[in-house]
């Protein structure tokens, strides 16, 4: 029995995310999101609205897990039981980082699969996300609707 754990800030979750776990779910016996909870950066979300808005986004994956974690990724890996951890490459800038991180990772004894991102949500990054709906940018196709109508909700205080 093979555990995955796609770990991430999801701040909130995106379609890219989504292409990841959708992807990673047939793959393994069991996938787990992990929501990495920071207490030095709170972040738009609180971590359950996040796991609320991933929870909402993958009722199709029968058997998700979504759960936060705090400190390594590799402690909460062992403490759920699950033997890989999933990641996304949207383009070669991840590259690097992604693979210092999965070498640290494996260092520590938990190896990392990558799935190279669907080229149609390449570009989509949280930040982006915050950044054009604060600014009155249209977000349609990148997140799921739930999550466009919370970030208006929060982004976009109402004008008189
Ligand atoms: O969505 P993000 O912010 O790119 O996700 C980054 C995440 C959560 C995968 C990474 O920050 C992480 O694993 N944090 C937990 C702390 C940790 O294990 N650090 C050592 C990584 S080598």
């Amino acid at each position: 029995m093979v555990t995955a754990v796609c770990p991430g800030s999801f701040d909130p979750v995106h379609n890219g995310h989504l292409d990841v776990i959708e992807r990673a779910w047939p793959l393994f016996d069991k996938v787990i999101v992990g929501v990495l909870v920071n207490p030095a950066k709170a972040g738009l979300f609180t971590p359950d609205e996040r796991i609320e808005m991933i929870l909402a986004a993958t009722v199709h994956l029968q058997g998700i897990e979504v759960r936060s974690f705090s400190g390594l990724l590799v402690d909460f890996c062992r403490i759920a039981g699950a033997g890989v951890i999933v990641k996304g490459l949207r383009a070669v800038t991840d590259f690097e980082y992604e693979m210092a991180q999965a070498q640290m990772n494996k260092y520590m004894g938990v190896d990392t699969v990558f799935t190279v991102t669907s080229p149609e949500y390449a570009f989509v990054r949280s930040t982006l996300l915050k950044d054009v709906v604060s600014l009155d940018g249209s977000i349609d196709g990148l997140v799921p609707d739930a999550v466009a109508s919370k970030l208006k909700q929060c982004l976009r205080p109402a004008k008189d």
